[in-house]
């Protein structure tokens, strides 16, 4: 949504992304000021890691991901600095070498899933990145909790919300993209930010995944969001454990217009 909205409507007068994930934020900064750099080390990495044996890829990943996790507390996520680099093309790396691409940490905020099975996984794709960094340029990169971005918003403000999906069966409760969980209270309480938004008269999306999709008589999202459009889209999803549940599955888009 910010790269379609960021390269299709060039009179807009400023453009925020927030994420409370500070991996994330970190990472389009980085991309944002240093693309050529990063472009650089991730190609090295790649070449690097293309030329290794199965076993020998299985040390780089997991010596990697023990780096990731371990220079966290040494990084100062507020200030852009030149080991901001290194972590980027960690993380890059990681998403493009681990199981599925998830991105899941433990309670503590590590890096938790294994490594994925991939012959040739492109880790460098430098044309996306400078594509990337170059509509990062009009972009304010923040990290925060939702209810930060109050002060960017006024009765002229898009905003659109792209949370955790609330789990769709008991199996598939994978909310953890960060050390808090986003459960059913944090859903209600994203919901009194829609609304408080709403009176202020800005123009609102958010999206969620279905709950009929596994059981017909859950209402959580038109309970909670009675008063506004609800439409459901069919979508695909690649990221989910089970093969199975891959494929299309309706979606719900939110809107207050
Ligand atoms: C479905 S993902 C969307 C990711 C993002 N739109 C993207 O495409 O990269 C949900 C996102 O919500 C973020 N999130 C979770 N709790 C949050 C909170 N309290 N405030 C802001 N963002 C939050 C997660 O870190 C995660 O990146």
């Amino acid at each position: 949504m910010l790269f379609y909205i960021a390269s299709n409507y060039h009179n807009l007068e400023e453009i925020v992304v927030f994420d409370i994930n500070p991996e994330l934020i970190l990472a389009y900064q980085t991309i944002k000021q240093d693309v050529d750099l990063l472009g650089e080390v991730l190609l090295n990495i790649q070449d690097k890691y293309w030329s290794l044996s199965e076993n020998e890829r299985k040390k780089y990943f997991y010596q990697t991901r023990e780096l990731f996790n371990s220079h966290k507390k040494n990084i100062n996520y507020h200030q852009f600095a030149s080991s901001w680099i290194e972590r980027t093309a960690q993380i890059i790396f990681l998403n493009r070498t681990c199981f599925n691409g998830l991105f899941r940490v433990n309670s503590q905020g590590y890096f938790n899933v294994p490594m994925g099975k991939y012959n040739k996984p492109k880790i460098c794709n430098l044309e996306n990145l400078r594509a990337v960094s170059l509509i990062l340029q009009k972009v304010n990169i923040l990290l925060g909790d939702f209810t930060k971005c109050r002060e960017f918003i006024d009765e002229a403000t898009f905003v659109y919300f792209d949370p955790p999906y609330r789990p769709i069966s008991k199996t598939a409760n994978f909310t953890a993209y960060s050390e808090s969980s986003f459960n059913d209270s944090e859903q209600l309480r994203l919901r009194d930010f829609f609304s408080e938004l709403d009176s202020v008269g800005s123009k609102l999306l958010l999206s969620n995944s279905d709950p009929k999709n596994e059981n017909q008589s859950d209402n959580f999202f038109e309970d909670a969001y009675r008063n506004y459009r609800i439409e459901r889209i069919q979508a695909s999803r690649n990221i989910n454990s089970k093969s199975s549940k891959r494929g299309l599955i309706n979606e719900l888009l939110i809107m207050n217009y």
